[in-house]
Formats: C-alpha cells, sequence, structure tokens
C-alpha cells in the first residue's frame, strides 16, 4: 500500500499510518478493496500484517468494535447516542463558540498543522471544526453508529477520518499532537480508563483537552433528573423520549428566549443572569435555536451511564498520567474542563 506524498491529493489511505492493530500493534494492510468514491475507500478489509487479524471497512468507515460483542453498559450507550445522532443531524454556526469555550485556552490557531484525535465524536460536528481551522489529520473515534452521521459530514475532507472503536481499545499508534474528547468520559463506565487510553495515544509533549459534567452545583440533576434517566428516559424507546423530552426543553426554550437572551443584551441584565439558576449554563445556550436545545435535553436524558466528576477526582486523572502545564477550568458553574500535557510514561 502506497501512502500519498505531500502535496499530492492523497487518498484517505492516509488514515493508515494512524492505525495499528489493537490486538498485537502491528500495521494494516489495505485489501479486498471493493468500492472507492473518490478520496473515500467505502468497502475494504485492513490485514494486520503481523498477526494476520482483520478488520472491515464498511460504508467507508474502519470498524473497529462490534456491537453485538462489547460489555452491555457500552452497548447500551452505544445504542443511544448511535440513534441520537443519527437523528439530530443539524451543524450551527455557534459550534465553533461552544467548542472553543470547551476547549478553553485552546484557540482556532493551535490547531493548525497538527494531527488531531477526537474521542467520541458523535456526528463529526467537531472535527469539521478541527479540520477546517487546519489541522494536519483529524482522527475522530465513536463506539457506536453515529459514524454513519460523522462520515456523512466529513465525506470527501482528506484531513477528516472516522473510526469505529471503544476509546479503551484503540486501534491506534501513539502518533497524535492533540487529542480532545467533549462529553464522553463521563458516559463510559469507566472514565479514567477511557481518559488514560486516550493520553496514551498522545505523541511525548503533545497535548490534552477534555470537558466533562461536574459534581459540584449539579445536585439537582443527580438527585432528580439521574434517576429518572436511569429507571425511565434511557429505557424507553428512542422515539418515545424524542417526543417526551419535547416538554423540558419547551421550558428550557422559554427560559432562554423570554429571560436569558433578553437579559443578556445589557451589562447589568447579563451580570443578573448569571446569578439566576444555571444562569451561566442557560446564558451560555441562549442563542440556540429549538432544534439544538431539543437536542440538548434528550442528549441528557438518553445515556443509560452519566457520571458527575468531581473536581478532586479531574485533578487526580492529570496528576495520574504525570500530566505537566495542566490547566483546569470550572466551566459554566457545573462542569470541569482540563488542558495539559501528559507525562511521557503514560
Ligand atoms: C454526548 S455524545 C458527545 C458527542 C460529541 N463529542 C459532541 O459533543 O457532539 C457522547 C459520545 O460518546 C460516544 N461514546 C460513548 N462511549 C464510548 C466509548 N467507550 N468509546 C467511544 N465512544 C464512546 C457516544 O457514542 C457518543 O457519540
Ligand atoms: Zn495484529
Amino acid at each position: 500500500m502506497k501512502l500519498g506524498s505531500e502535496g499530492r491529493v492523497c487518498l484517505k489511505e492516509r488514515l493508515l499510518q494512524y492505525l495499528t492493530c489493537p490486538a498485537c500493534g502491528g500495521a494494516f494492510q489495505l485489501q479486498d478493496v471493493e468500492e472507492r468514491d473518490g478520496i473515500e475507500i467505502i468497502r475494504a478489509t485492513l490485514q494486520c500484517s503481523a498477526c494476520a487479524k482483520s478488520f472491515p471497512v464498511v460504508l467507508g468507515v474502519p470498524r473497529f468494535a462490534d456491537l453485538l460483542q462489547i460489555e452491555a453498559d457500552k452497548a447500551a450507550t452505544a445504542a443511544s447516542f448511535g440513534w441520537e445522532w443519527q437523528h439530530f443531524t443539524q451543524q450551527d454556526t455557534r459550534y465553533a463558540e461552544q467548542m472553543l469555550a470547551w476547549l478553553d485556552p485552546v484557540t482556532e490557531d493551535f490547531f493548525r498543522d497538527k494531527v488531531v484525535l477526537e474521542g467520541g465524536c458523535g456526528k463529526g460536528r467537531h472535527t469539521l471544526l478541527a479540520g477546517h481551522w487546519g489541522a494536519r489529520d483529524v482522527v475522530s473515534v465513536d463506539l457506536s453508529d453515529a459514524v454513519e452521521s460523522a462520515f456523512a459530514a466529513t465525506r470527501g475532507s482528506p484531513n477528516m477520518h472516522i473510526v469505529q472503536a471503544d476509546l479503551c481499545n484503540l486501534p491506534l499508534a501513539q502518533a497524535f499532537d492533540y487529542a480532545f474528547t467533549i462529553g464522553v468520559l463521563h458516559h463510559m463506565p469507566d472514565p479514567f480508563a477511557g481518559f488514560k487510553s486516550m493520553a496514551s495515544k498522545i505523541k511525548p509533549g503533545g497535548h490534552f483537552s477534555v470537558w466533562v459534567y461536574g459534581a459540584e452545583n449539579n445536585g439537582w440533576i443527580t438527585s432528580v433528573v439521574s434517576p429518572l434517566r436511569r429507571q425511565i428516559t434511557s429505557r424507553i424507546s428512542p422515539r418515545a423520549l424524542l417526543h417526551l423530552s419535547k416538554l423540558p426543553t419547551a421550558a428550557m426554550y422559554a427560559a432562554t428566549k423570554l429571560v436569558f437572551g433578553p437579559l443578556n443584551k445589557s451589562r447589568r441584565g447579563s451580570r443578573l443572569a448569571r446569578k439566576l439558576f444555571y444562569g451561566e449554563y442557560l446564558s451560555s445556550i441562549a442563542g440556540f435555536g429549538w432544534r439544538e436545545q431539543h437536542t440538548i435535553v434528550f442528549d441528557h436524558l438518553v445515556a443509560p451511564t452519566a457520571h458527575y466528576v468531581s473536581g478532586k477526582e479531574f485533578r487526580k486523572w492529570w496528576d495520574e498520567i504525570g500530566a505537566k502545564e495542566t490547566v483546569i477550568g470550572w466551566h459554566n458553574k457545573m462542569s470541569w474542563r482540563g488542558f495539559g500535557r501528559p507525562g511521557h510514561n503514560n
């Protein structure tokens, strides 16, 4: 297999330089290419040159996770989010600002020329932004069938690659300048395992960004919403939840459009807005329309697993990977974001 040389229009075969066999760490050969579409390889086989294990490329996406074989809790999470991101496929111009707020102190320029790993890409909204901001390559991994939407969103973009895999069993080399994960680790049975696994794919000296739900200030969610989510909303059919979730969405939508949006038009008003219940957070989403707010509510209610991580625990994650220059921030007074350089031996 030949990789495209720099400067030439590279096939998305260039993804192969980042892939390694999850069983033995060997390199892959691309075989049995049955279908291509422009630069996309739609149907083929990836064959490990060391242990001869093979994995299919189906509908343009290399498949390293078999949802029928993985642990039941991960399969349930994948089923919920697979449905969500194949339904809510919209893009929104506000995603850029929202993403940079989750990744602060990272800015658009930070992506330029970097090889980037994204953990849990959903429909690929952040893959698109990272790619447009000049990343050399973005390799975005998700366990669920959300990869179908992510592939559709990034199809034909030479520097964006979608892979279906479990974050705890990444088929990737330690080849990344930067890795980020937004709203994913708290949905894993063992968030720290996902954190460590991603960190291990970052090159020495590279950077890592993580955003997770916080335990602090979310008491009413953990005591009222989470039991309902675990017992009811994550168990009913996604289509039923789609309709049911319109009720809380209507309440949130009314609050953002009638209270937070107008208050945020003046400096005095926005100071007041931030003092109200979930004021920082509701102010931050006030500009979104109905569909995006419906996505946010549905997203909170559909997940079978959701951990709310304390600041103490979050700091410990970074300490345990020997991270340097770590910057930890309390985002919207309800979540944690972290940025740092993992230690060499993670
Ligand atoms: C709340 S969504 C966030 C998606 C995306 N980061 C975004 O902000 O739009 C969580 C995503 O994590 C993925 N996910 C959950 N557990 C995973 C795992 N073990 N490995 C890879 N992805 C996982 C889900 O399939 C889902 O797409
Ligand atoms: Zn192998």
